[in-house]
Formats: C-alpha cells, structure tokens, sequence
C-alpha cells in the first residue's frame, strides 16, 4: 500500500480531487492532509472527506521534526504539494529523497520562485502577452520550484485572456493530469516494496 500525505496552504481543489481519485483504489490512500494555515479552507474539505488534517505552525514547519514524526507515523511513502506555499526544510527533504513532488502553475523554469503562486503567476503571464501556458509537476528540492520535472501540460492564452481566464484554464489541466501523474508515481514506489 502506498500512503499519501497532501499539503496545502489555501483553498484545497487539488488536494479534494486527489482524494476522490484514489477513494475507492486498493494500493493507493491519502492518509492525511496537512497545512501551514489555520484559516485555509482545505480544512473544511479533509473533514467533509473524513480524511485527518493537522495544522502546523511555519515554525514548527522548518525548526522541528514534528512534522517528519506524524508522516513516520503514518507510513507515508509520498508527499504531494498542493498549493503548498511554505518552503520544503531540509531535515524533510532528506527524509523523503525523490518522494515528495509539487504542482505549479506555469511552464516552468518561466514563472517559478519566490512569490510566484496562484494568481500572481496567471497575471504576470497576461501581462507579459504569453501565447501559452500550463502545468508543470515536478520533485521538489532546497529551493523553490527548481527539482527535476516529472510533467508538464500546455494550454493556448488568447490575446483577450484575463488572468482569471487562464487560472479557469490550469485549474482543468491540474484536475485532469495530477492524479494520473500520481498515480504512475505510486506504481513506480509500489514495484520496489
Ligand atoms: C494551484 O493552481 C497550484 O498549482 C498552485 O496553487 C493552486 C492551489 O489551488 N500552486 C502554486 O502556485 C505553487 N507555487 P488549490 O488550493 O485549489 O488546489
């Protein structure tokens, strides 16, 4: 069995649509859903789930094993950042080499780093007049949107696209390809146990 603990930071769609997508899966579960934000509304989505949800401060994000010790806990084998906004530590990375992946919205390297997330990225694709855009999944290391790409996925921005457009746009593209693109993960991870 492979367990899957999701992080988000916000509004939850992703971290809803992944659960949904390996409900009724005999190898794959999502086991937890933490976040960095005691407000964020993908709390209300993990108890409408029945899927545990613990909050933790940024502190004890990056100054102690806390979180590491739940995930042990619960045998998570892979991570997956979901509109995750806080920066990896290094004592997790460590722990969980090559098994925790992010999605972000845009092709990256264009629009990665610091500050870019959710709508900053779509407005600054509007106003710098890109033709395309879309998703990019990949592993995550020491800094901000840099670890090796898994996938990506195009969409068009036409010249009339707003910002809430192309963000319309990304929000089809993650529904459709993250859970797959897990799902061919835990496959890989399900071979070595
Ligand atoms: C998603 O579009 C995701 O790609 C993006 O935040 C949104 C979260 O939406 N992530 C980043 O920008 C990370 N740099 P959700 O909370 O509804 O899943």
């Amino acid at each position: 069995m492979i367990k899957i603990a999701v992080f988000a930071s916000g509004n939850g769609s992703n971290a809803q649509r992944i659960v949904e997508y390996f409900y009724d899966s005999k190898h794959i579960s999502v086991d937890l859903i933490i976040t960095n934000n005691k407000s964020a509304y993908v709390i209300e989505r993990a108890k409408l789930l029945k899927i545990p949800c613990y909050v933790f401060s940024k502190n004890e994000f990056s100054n102690s094993n806390l979180v590491i010790e739940l995930l042990k806990s619960h045998n998570i084998s892979l991570i997956v950042l979901a509109g995750f906004l806080l920066l990896i530590p290094e004592n997790l990375i460590a722990n969980f080499k090559e098994r925790i992946i992010n999605i972000h919205p845009a092709l990256l390297p264009k629009y990665g780093g610091k500050g870019m997330y959710g709508e900053n990225v779509h407005k600054a694709v509007v106003i710098n007049k890109e033709s395309e855009t879309g998703i990019t999944i990949h592993y995550v290391n020491e800094k901000y949107d840099e670890g090796k790409i898994i996938f990506q996925a195009k969409c068009v921005v036409s010249e009339r696209d707003t910002a809430e457009d192309v963000a319309k746009k990304i929000h089809l593209l993650e529904q459709e390809y993250f859970p797959k693109v897990i799902e061919n993960i835990c496959q890989g991870l399900l071979k070595t146990q």
